[in-house]
């Protein structure tokens, strides 16, 4: 077990999100500041994906989604795209073991069928090899809007049969999503310091605390995810009561 640094021991196991989901934001501008082109960045963004990961394992957090890659990410140069693919396979077939090895079972969410061949297969294949794994699940979005998971959950719902209005609720929704067997985000990181949530989970953040950081995503190590974390533990998730009324449940 590696060792604890102080600010990550005063991090209480009680209060830690079970589900972060980060948008990794700013590797371009990161490879720009260094008169870098933008894959080397997001090349160095993968290093701090496998930090991250890794951290969020040891820590005990048990659901990690990344947004990776965007359903308008395909609009990007081809050259950008390409080594973006690239990188992302690369990742599948060179990470199997370590999340095997960390207990982590690979997710994917998205229009997967967009991906290339040989990407898709790769991602099918860890997922397949990962699918035992127990301590923690690692979820990318790849191709992923959150507009499109919506419209895909009502094409779903229609030819389901499932489109009596009575029949719909946020529950019975919820179990058309992507994310049907996952919980919805405690906290959202994005990094460099943009405001906004791009397309991405739009309905599973309703209630999901945001963090936002200026700190570029190939800059963001451990250190940055335990800042995150201890920020998340002080706030007061109200979920649209009152705060005397949540103290009242706590006690309860
Ligand atoms: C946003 O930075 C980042 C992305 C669009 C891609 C994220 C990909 C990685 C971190 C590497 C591969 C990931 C995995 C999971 C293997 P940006 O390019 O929009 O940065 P900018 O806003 O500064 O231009």
């Amino acid at each position: 077990m590696p060792m604890k640094g102080k600010l990550e021991s005063s991090i209480l196991p009680e209060k830690l999100p079970a589900h972060i989901a980060i948008i990794m934001d700013g590797n371009g501008r990161w490879a720009n500041v260094k008169n870098l082109d933008r894959i080397s960045g997001h090349r160095e963004g993968m290093k701090s994906v496998r930090s991250v990961v890794r951290a969020a394992r040891n820590i005990g957090v048990r659901y990690v989604t990344l947004y990776a890659f965007s359903a308008q990410n395909w609009q990007r140069p081809k050259l950008e795209v390409d080594a973006l693919m690239g990188l992302l396979k690369h990742y599948l077939s060179t990470e199997s073991d370590t999340l095997i090895e960390n207990g982590i079972r690979l997710n994917a969410i998205g229009r997967l069928r967009e991906l290339p061949e040989d990407v898709h297969a790769a991602l099918d294949d860890t997922m397949e090899k990962t699918r035992h794994c127990r301590d923690m699940t690692l979820t990318l979005a790849l191709s992923y809007g959150g507009r499109e998971e919506i419209l895909d959950a009502v094409k779903r719902m229609v030819s389901d049969g499932a489109s009596s209005p009575e029949n719909i609720s946020t529950a019975n929704f919820s179990s058309y999503l992507y994310t049907a067997n996952l919980p919805e985000p405690d906290l959202l990181i994005r990094t460099s310091g943009e405001m906004r949530i791009s397309n991405f989970m739009l309905w599973q953040l309703a209630y999901t605390e945001i963090y936002v950081t200026k700190t570029l995503w190939p800059d963001f190590r451990k250190g940055h995810l335990v800042k995150a974390i201890l920020n998340y533990q002080k706030r007061e998730r109200r979920f649209g009561l009152t705060g005397e009324q949540v103290k009242i449940r706590e006690v309860i």
